[in-house]
């Protein structure tokens, strides 16, 4: 039976800004490469050939990242989404592109341990009418909470409840058949004014449907605020294939799992892995630590940076501390400089950031 995917990229992302100020939160890179390209992959991977990406406002810098998807052996189709009114409403502008088939939903902005296929495999040949994917959680308030009966069914769901009464989360994985079409039209927007994917599951289950829930046991992520970024890039990074494939000089020293990207130069240099240097970078007489990607075209030169996520085409220059736990977008620059007075305990920043910029100094390092 053919099964189709639809993947959510639409949305604003308003948490993680700065970042996703000028960029569709969902083509951030984790480990180089941008979340949304390893959802498209996990689907792929399980089979499936034809696949729906739900687009908002930043459709055509998707379109244009993703293309029509023959890179990944794939068919992608755009489907523009009025406005970003919730996952259930992203289905319903869908339907015609769903018609009767089975599918799985993926959300755009999770990461996830391993494939999906297994997952999809005991959908397509079950009579379920959907399956759910949950996951044991710390802190449930942030995500879409499933409370279970003691013969394991799935009783209830609460979207993002402020007092969670199971510590199992919906992961952004979401396997239908064709009864969600009435569902999505028959829900009624939530408080927060969405029209919640939880409500329509819920519809599924209080109509007699059955909703098979998998538990999921690996690592999973959603890419919902800046530091959850790099959680998600420390775990992908702790799977890559170490490979040079760039030029690593006789002075530097690559030390644990660390992949090096074509055109990409090591020079006098020590990099410790888990690490990804991307192509065509540049690492001068530098530290790179554990937890690190350098994206392409970046130059570090006398600098250390260490669990970091550091996009295309920025330079870090000459910096006299160890830049760490950071996030630093697309052609930034951090350097220092001479040409101001100094203060007279020695003391400045000068800074130029954008809007919604965050800048989080070492209290100790600054105090008297
Ligand atoms: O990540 C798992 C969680 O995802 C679940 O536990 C929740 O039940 C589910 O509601 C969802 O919660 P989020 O608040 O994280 O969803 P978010 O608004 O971040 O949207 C998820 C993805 O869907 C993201 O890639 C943007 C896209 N999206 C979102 C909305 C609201 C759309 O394409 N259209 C939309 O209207």
């Amino acid at each position: 039976m053919t099964m189709k995917g639809l993947i959510l990229a639409g949305g604003k992302g308003t948490r993680l800004y700065p970042l996703t100020y000028t960029r569709a939160k969902q083509l951030i890179p984790v480990a180089n490469e941008p979340v949304l390209f390893r959802v498209i992959r996990a689907i792929r991977d399980a089979g499936i050939r034809e696949i729906g990406v739900v687009v908002g406002d930043t459709a055509d810098e998707i379109k244009a990242a993703a293309g029509d998807g023959s890179r990944w052996g794939v068919e992608l189709t755009y489907i523009r989404q009025s406005a970003p009114l919730g996952l259930a409403h992203a289905v319903r502008e869908s339907l015609t592109f769903l018609g009767d088939d089975r599918f799985v939903m993926f959300l755009g902005d999770n990461v996830l341990q391993g494939g999906i296929a297994p997952l999809i495999q005991a959908f397509a040949s079950s009579e379920w009418n959907s399956q759910i994917v949950l996951k044991e959680v710390a802190d449930a308030r942030q995500f879409g909470v499933a409370e279970l009966g003691d013969d394991g069914r799935i009783e209830r769901l609460v979207e993002k409840p402020a007092e969670p009464r199971s510590n199992l989360a919906l992961v952004g994985i979401y396997m239908f058949d064709h009864s969600i079409a009435e569902a999505v039209r028959s829900i009624v927007p939530s408080t927060r004014g969405e029209l919640e994917i939880t409500d329509a599951i819920q519809w599924l289950i209080d109509h007699g449907k059955s909703v098979h829930p998998y538990l999921h046991q690996g690592w999973w992520i959603d890419t919902g605020k800046p530091m959850d970024l790099l959680t998600a890039n420390d775990c992908v990074l702790s799977e890559i294939e170490p490979a040079v494939l760039g030029c690593v000089d006789g002075e530097s020293r690559i030390e644990g799992l660390v992949r090096i990207d074509r055109g990409a130069e090591i020079i006098n240099s020590v990099v410790t892995g888990p690490a990804i240097i991307g192509e065509r970078a540049r690492i001068l007489n530098s530290r790179i630590g554990p937890g690190t990607s350098i994206y392409h075209d970046v130059q570090v030169i006398n600098s250390e940076v260490e669990h970091a996520i550091v996009l295309e085409r920025s330079e870090i220059l000459d910096v006299p501390a160890c830049i760490r736990d950071s996030i630093i977008g697309r052609s930034a620059l951090v350097t220092t400089r001479d040409e101001h007075a100094p203060m007279e305990n020695g003391r400045s920043l000068s800074l130029e950031l954008g809007d919604y910029s965050r800048v989080f100094l070492n209290r100790a390092a600054f105090q008297k």
